[in-house]
């Protein structure tokens, strides 16, 4: 801890000193508890281990110049994890109980908020797992909500400056009326084939097509895209994404900027008529895309070696308002204090 390089930080886990955890059982919620263990003793027949009944969130905190520690549209996140515990039959943490424990947990770890001006934030890592033993596939009756924090910098290793993204065929991230619309685990086991895939191939990763038709674009990743064109910001609609805060933030922004916003299904093709395309999401904030490869028809879009115009102004306004440089005149910060 006491040698951490800010600037320098990756996207990755660092102990910090305290985590908080809340368990459900015989329907209702009990005490928060503060923990020091790194570990989490579970029944061998927990549900989570053996059916996937496992929802996690991502959000992060920032210090601004004045010192004070500003979370960015917690509230956002607490509603996505009930949505995503309703869509795999799990509990649902109430938003208040989300509340307590996201303040508690960073509170509790004040000295790992990064400090201003370094580029890095604390993020914060809720997760609801079913810890009640089942055989036969059910829900559990029993669950347990942890809140974890770790320093991090960027996502992508560029930080703000343009990856490459490979779009495959070979393997699909969520099915057409599966559980792409929730932040649960199996969505990102299912990933992890096409991840090294487009690592293998020296991608930042993958650009996911609709898994029915193989027509539209669907997501890049761990993160929405967006394109631009004609003073419009253009991102995908699809039942089998994530409902991205971060792309949801960017559509307010572009709007608030003078730009057209339209969130509509994108076909492949119009990949040709983008002046500049992105990668958009709580860890990658925007990551600019400047190459695209299609690996089946060897297809490969390119887009500008720098991040364009109107992404570097959206991420600026982005960042400003998170880390309190910029007045939040859209409620979405609140302090923690
Ligand atoms: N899509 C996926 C699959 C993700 O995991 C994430 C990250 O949370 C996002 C999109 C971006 O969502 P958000 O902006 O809410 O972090
Ligand atoms: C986030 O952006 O918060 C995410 O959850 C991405 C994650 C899967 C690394």
């Amino acid at each position: 801890m006491d040698n951490i390089n800010w600037s320098e930080l990756a996207f990755g886990y660092v102990k910090t000193d305290y985590n908080v955890r809340c368990y459900y059982r015989n329907g209702k919620w009990g005490k928060v508890e503060i923990s020091s263990s790194e570990y989490v003793p579970i029944h061998i027949a927990a549900t989570a281990i053996h059916y996937g009944q496992e929802s996690f969130e991502g959000m992060k905190a920032f210090k601004g110049k004045d010192g004070r520690v500003r979370l960015f549209r917690w509230e956002d996140n607490a509603k996505r994890m009930q949505d995503s515990a309703e869509g795999i039959m799990m509990a649902e943490p109430p938003v208040e109980l989300f509340k307590e424990m996201i303040n508690k947990v960073i509170k509790m770890n004040m000295r790992f908020v990064p400090p201003y001006g370094t580029g890095a934030s604390l993020y914060i890592r809720p997760l609801l797992i079913g810890t009640g033993p089942q055989v036969g596939v059910r829900p559990a009756d029993e669950y347990l909500l942890m809140i974890f924090v770790t320093p991090v910098g960027p996502y992508f290793k560029e930080g703000f400056s343009p990856v490459s993204m490979l779009i495959t065929r070979e393997f699909d991230r969520a099915a057409p009326l599966g559980t792409g619309k929730y932040k649960v685990g199996g969505n990102y086991a299912a990933s992890l084939t096409s991840i090294k895939k487009a690592h293998d191939g020296g991608y930042a990763n993958v650009l996911y097509l609709d898994a029915k038709e193989k027509k539209y674009i669907d997501e890049c990743g761990p993160a929405n895209f967006f394109g631009i064109k004609n003073n419009t910001y253009i991102t995908p609609k699809s039942d089998s994404i994530l409902p991205s805060i971060t792309n949801k933030s960017l559509i307010t922004l572009a709007e608030d900027m003078g730009l057209k916003t339209e969130r509509r299904p994108v076909v492949l093709e119009e990949l040709e008529t983008f002046d500049e395309v992105g990668a958009c999401g709580t860890a990658a904030v925007i990551s600019p895309i400047n190459r695209i490869k299609d690996d089946e028809s060897g297809k490969v879009y390119t887009y500008g070696k720098d991040p364009g115009e109107i992404s570097t102004k959206l991420f600026n306004k982005l960042i400003a308002i998170q880390n309190g440089d910029e007045e939040d005149k859209f409620g979405w910060v609140d302090f923690v204090e």
